[in-house]
C-alpha cells in the first residue's frame, strides 16, 4: 500500500515547501515534486498534478502558506494574502474540498490577523499539516463503516480514481475497498477507464495492483453487461460536493452507473468526508461542473482519434440524483441522502 503521504508539507530552512506526487505520470512513473510557490500550486491543481477532491483540498491549504511566505515583506500583508487566497481557489471549481482548506486557512488568519506575518505563516503550516494528518484517519473510518456493507465476495465497481493519490493516504472509495478486502480477501474489483482522464485505467488499478486486491479494467460502457451477468453487485465512488439534499457530483460517468445500478437494483454508495458536503447548497442544480479543455477528448496518446472541426464538450462531473445513492458513507457514520440536513446542519 501507498503508507507515505502522498502530498505534505516538508519543514526546511526557515518555513519549508510543499511535496507531492506527480499523478499526471502514474502508472509509468512514482515521483514526487517540490511547490514552493503560489503559482506552481494553482498549475498544480490545475493540470491535475495534485487532484481528487481531498488532495485538492490540502494542495489549497499548503498553497495558502506558501502565499503567506511570499507576501512576509509586504506593507498590505493581510489584503494581499486574501486575494492570493481567492487565486489559488480559483484553480478548479467543483470540488469544495478547496474552499473548504481556504476557508479554514482564512480563519486562522482573521484570528491572528494582529500578530507578524512570521507569526501568521507558522499558524498557517501548522493548520495545513493538521488537515493533512486529519485526512487520513477520517479515510481509515470511512473505510470501516463502508467495508461493513460490502456483501461476501463482492464483485465492486469504482469510478475515477478515489484512492490514496486522490488523497493524504488510504482514499475514501478504495478506503472501503482496502478495509473490505482486509475482511474478506475474495472479494472482486472493477475500475473503469473513466474517460477522458482515464484515472481509473491508470491511477486505481495501480493502486490496487500495488496493494495485491484483485482488479479488472473495463471501458466505461461495460457497467451495465458486467450488472446483468451478476459480476458486480456493489458500487462505490468518491464525491466532489454533496449538496444538502444529497445529490453529489463526482467524475463525468457516475451518474450513469448509478441509473445502471438502480436498474439492476445494485446499491450504489458515496464515499466521501464531512467536507466535502456542502450545506450551503440545496441541490445538485447548484454545483458549479468544471467544462475542461476539448483536446482531452480529442486527443489520445498525442494524437487526435476523431476529424478536424468536430464539435468537442468536456464536462468534467456530473451530478449524481439523490434518490439513486443508497448511502453516503462518512467518518461519522453512514447516513441516507436525505439524512444528511438532520446529522450535518
Ligand atoms: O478530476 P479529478 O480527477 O480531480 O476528479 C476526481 C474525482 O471525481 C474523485 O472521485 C473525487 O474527487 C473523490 S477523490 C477521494
Amino acid at each position: 500500500m501507498l503508507e507515505e503521504k502522498t502530498i505534505e508539507w516538508v519543514k526546511e530552512g526557515e518555513f519549508g515547501y510543499c511535496l507531492t506526487v506527480d499523478q499526471t505520470l502514474i502508472p509509468f512513473e512514482y515521483k514526487k515534486i517540490k511547490i514552493n510557490s503560489v503559482e506552481d500550486m494553482y498549475s498544480a491543481i490545475k493540470t491535475m498534478i495534485v487532484r481528487g477532491a481531498p488532495a485538492i483540498g490540502i494542495a489549497g491549504a499548503h498553497g495558502c502558506s506558501l502565499a503567506a511566505m511570499e507576501l512576509k515583506d509586504d506593507d498590505n500583508f493581510i489584503e494581499k494574502l486574501f486575494k492570493k487566497f481567492d487565486y489559488i481557489n480559483s484553480s478548479r471549481p467543483t470540488a469544495v474540498n478547496l474552499s473548504w482548506a481556504i476557508k479554514s486557512q482564512s480563519d486562522i488568519v482573521e484570528k491572528n490577523k494582529d500578530k507578524s506575518p512570521r507569526e501568521i505563516i507558522d499558524k498557517l503550516i501548522e493548520n495545513a499539516i493538521r488537515l493533512e494528518n486529519e485526512d487520513i484517519k477520517i479515510n481509515k473510518k470511512i473505510g470501516e463503516f463502508g467495508a461493513s456493507l460490502v456483501p461476501k465476495g463482492a464483485g465492486i465497481l469504482t469510478h475515477c480514481n478515489a484512492g490514496a493519490l486522490a488523497t493524504v493516504g488510504y482514499g475514501t472509495a478504495l478506503g472501503v475497498i482496502r478495509s473490505a478486502f482486509k475482511n474478506d480477501d475474495t472479494i472482486k474489483v472493477f475500475a473503469d477507464e473513466t474517460r477522458p482522464r482515464g484515472q481509473g485505467a491508470k491511477i486505481t488499478t495501480y493502486e490496487l495492483l500495488r496493494d495485491n486486491i484483485p482488479v479488472t479494467l473495463i471501458t466505461d460502457g461495460m457497467c451495465s453487461y458486467f450488472m446483468k451477468k451478476g459480476m458486480i453487485n456493489f458500487v462505490v465512488t468518491g464525491a466532489d460536493r454533496i449538496a444538502s439534499n444529497g445529490d453529489s457530483a463526482n467524475k463525468i460517468g457516475t451518474s450513469t452507473i448509478a441509473i445502471a445500478a438502480n436498474y439492476y437494483n445494485i446499491p450504489f454508495y458515496i464515499a466521501a468526508p464531512k467536507s466535502t458536503i456542502d450545506m450551503s447548497i440545496n441541490s445538485g442544480d447548484d454545483i458549479v461542473i468544471e467544462l475542461r479543455d476539448e483536446n482531452e477528448v480529442k486527443i489520445v496518446n498525442g494524437k487526435p482519434i476523431c476529424p478536424d472541426g468536430v464539435n468537442i464538450i468536456n464536462p468534467s462531473f456530473d451530478v449524481t440524483d439523490n434518490r439513486l445513492i443508497k448511502g453516503i458513507i462518512t467518518e461519522y457514520g453512514v447516513f441516507k441522502p436525505d439524512e444528511l440536513k438532520k446529522i450535518f446542519s
